[in-house]
């Protein structure tokens, strides 16, 4: 039994104080994306994260219709948008469901997210 304040990043840590839209974001962006602190250990190496994307001068326009850019397509279905997968070409990954209204949800979160430091020297690399 552990006592005393929930250590950062811990799952008791994970479990409060949810900025809003967070959770939303986690649960769909989250298995790949690096969405906040409070992911210990989320996202895959080669997916950018959340902070880093706010870096990006057009990440609203890119968030904004990210089911069209690869590799989204193949598993994600946006209600009265996207075309059911093919049956003969169900998603290799568990698909992503969501709302146009979800999605601003998720947008407007992003735009709550301090943009990464990405070091003075950035734009020369
Ligand atoms: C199953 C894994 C997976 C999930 C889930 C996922 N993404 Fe991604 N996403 C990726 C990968 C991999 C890339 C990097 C693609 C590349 O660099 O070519 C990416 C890139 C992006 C990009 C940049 C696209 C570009 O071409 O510049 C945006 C924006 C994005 N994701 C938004 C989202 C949002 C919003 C969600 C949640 C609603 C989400 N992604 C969920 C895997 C995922």
């Amino acid at each position: 039994m552990l006592l005393g304040p929930p250590v950062l990043g811990s799952p008791e840590a994970a479990a409060q104080d949810y900025a809003p839209g967070e959770k939303l974001t986690m649960i769909n962006c989250g298995r790949c994306h690096k969405v906040s602190e409070k992911d210990r250990m989320g996202g895959i190496g080669s997916t950018p994260s959340f902070a880093v994307m706010r870096t990006w001068d057009n990440w609203e326009e890119k968030m904004k219709a990210f089911w069209t850019y690869r590799p989204h397509p193949s598993f994600t279905q946006i209600e009265g948008v996207t075309e059911p997968f093919p049956e003969d070409r169900p998603p290799f990954v568990h698909p992503i469901s969501l709302t146009l209204d979800e999605l601003r949800v998720i947008i407007d979160y992003a735009r709550s997210i301090e943009p990464a430091d990405l070091g003075p020297d950035w734009e020369l690399r």
